[in-house]
């Protein structure tokens, strides 16, 4: 069984509610001291404000933010397991010195990475600041690290340093040439430096750009996740952002558990990996903070009552069938029905109360208990003649029955509604049209983006193109002929809606 899921909420509750030692390997790449816009906007609300308050103390704040969520880290690792902490120039020392070497121990403390890259700047006043600082920290002696997939030919640091600017390149030449005849026998490569400069930062129209502002490059974590572990390992990120770290360990056939507390980030990282899925990709889960009603209503009525009762906080009947009909029982033997449906009526209360009569008479040493809960109906909403017949049957009979909507168990949503419009075409070559749509979702949560699939093949599912569209609006190059063109919209709770259009461009456009 894989572990791979995807969690939304505050890592810190999230790491307290994981195991001990059950993680080889974390890359983490918090929200900098940076006070940075993007930080701000592009959040959930809950962020913003957090993010406020949490900033205003100033470093010791955030020290001491970031302490409790390392400290929490640092438990869920293995022995052999190892960290990576992601971060820059703002709070680079403190972290390292009031937090990994506190947490961790100067002894377990492996490397400082240094990536490098360029990027412009318009700074006169100082030299401008093109690194991050990754530290790597090992839970014991016994951290994992292997050199097997990481090797880079010799020269391809002279090669990154050629294409910023001839500068130093001399230089850099005969250096590689040294290390090359002292190395000549490892025909496969050398082992990166701690500095990185081979890895460019995510381009502003690369193909890797899903549009997460603050997205790192695959590269990089192809580096850390083959260095640092084994496939099958569990691959921890608990600030999963765009996805990256999970995007890449599924690609190398590792385990992950990605977190973030903004629906942006969960639902983005979703759309990231259902993009890449393959034939023999593991499954994975998104846990959001609500359920979307149609998903549980129209769910396998079966595997809807054990999980409801479950999440009840009862034993769900492990027979389809038997147990006069009985869904479950809570840990005191009081019996629970489930129906996965709405506005049930009175018969299913008769039923009910003849199957438990008949269930608690065959429970050895059970006394009668006046007025003790008699039993549990579990359903979506409840008539009128059920709630009659319930309050009848406590007033004249004692027999207390209570009705539980699923909704007072677990949250529920119900889903963002979307249609889509053609708002312009335009020939822009003799085959070609250029297709403007204009999605519009509605959800009383309010809408967070719109996902884009141009190209939509239904036995491969939605593979987005356009990721983190925020206004609904795109326009798409097609070609003469046929087209299927699919638009899912998220809204703030992470609950989507998805709508299929075909096309025909063929002198005119037309919606089929
Ligand atoms: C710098 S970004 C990570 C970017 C990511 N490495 C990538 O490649 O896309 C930091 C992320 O941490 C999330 N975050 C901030 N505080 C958090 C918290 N307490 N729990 C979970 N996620 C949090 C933010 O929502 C943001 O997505």
């Amino acid at each position: 069984m894989s572990v791979n899921k995807l969690i939304l909420g505050d890592n810190l509750e999230i790491l307290k509610a994981m195991g001990n030692e059950t993680i080889d390997l974390i890359y983490l790449d918090p929200p900098f001291f940076s006070n940075r816009n993007y930080e701000v906007i592009w959040g959930d609300e809950g962020e913003v404000r957090s993010f406020q308050d949490r900033w205003s103390g100033g470093m010791e704040h955030y020290i001491a933010w970031l302490y409790e969520r390392v400290e929490q880290m640092h438990r869920v690792l293995k022995p052999t397991g190892s960290i990576f902490l992601h971060c820059d120039w703002h709070a680079q020392a403190y972290i390292r010195v009031q937090i990994l070497d506190r947490i961790f121990g100067l002894n377990n403390y492996i490397n400082e990475i240094i990536w490098c890259y360029t990027a412009p700047a318009n700074v006169k006043n100082r030299f401008p600041q093109k690194h991050d600082t990754i530290y790597f920290y090992g839970k014991s002696k016994t951290y994992f690290f292997s050199t097997d997939n990481i090797k880079i030919p010799y020269n391809q640091e002279t090669v990154a340093r050629t294409n910023r600017g001839a500068g130093d390149t001399g230089l850099k030449v005969k250096g590689d040439a040294e290390e090359r005849h002292k190395n000549r026998l490892d025909k496969d490569g050398k082992v990166p430096e701690d500095y990185w400069i081979d890895i460019p930062r995510i381009q502003g129209n690369g193909n890797e750009r899903i549009g997460y502002p603050t997205q790192k490059p695959e590269a990089l974590l192809q580096r850390i996740i083959a260095c640092a572990s084994n496939e099958g390992d569990v691959v921890l990120d608990p600030f999963v952002g765009g996805g990256t770290t999970v995007a890449v360990a599924d690609r190398l056939n590792r385990q992950w558990i990605g977190i973030d507390q903004s629906v942006q980030a969960v639902k983005v990282t979703e759309l990231r990996l259902d993009r890449q899925r393959g034939l023999f990709s593991a499954p994975f889960s998104v846990q959001l903070h609500k359920y979307d009603y149609d998903t549980l209503r129209y769910k396998d009525a079966f595997e809807f009552e054990t999980w409801i009762v479950q999440q009840f906080g009862g034993v769900s009947n492990t027979k389809q069938r038997g147990d006069f009909g009985l869904d479950g029982k809570m840990p005191d033997n009081t019996p629970v029905q489930v129906k996965r449906s709405d506005n049930i009526g009175r018969n299913v209360i008769d039923n009910f109360v003849s199957a438990a009569r008949r269930y608690n008479s065959g429970i050895a040493g059970e006394t009668s208990n006046d007025m003790a809960v008699f039993g549990y109906i579990i359903a979506f909403s409840f008539g009128k003649g059920a709630i009659q017949e319930v309050a009848r049957l406590k007033l004249e009979e004692k027999i207390v029955i209570e009705l539980v909507p699923v909704d007072k168990i677990v949250p529920v949503a119900k889903k963002p509604t979307l249609s889509i419009e053609i708002t312009q075409s335009v020939r822009t070559e003799k085959e070609v049209w250029e297709i403007e749509f204009t999605a519009k979702g509605e959800s009383a949560a309010g809408i967070e983006f719109y996902g884009w699939d141009f190209n939509y093949d239904a036995e491969k599912g939605f593979r987005a193109e356009i990721m983190l569209d925020k206004d609904g609006r795109q326009a798409a190059k097609l070609k003469a002929g046929l087209h299927t063109v699919a638009v899912k919209v998220v809204d703030n709770d992470g609950l989507e809606g998805v709508e299929v259009i075909k096309l025909k461009v063929n002198g005119t456009v037309e919606r089929k």
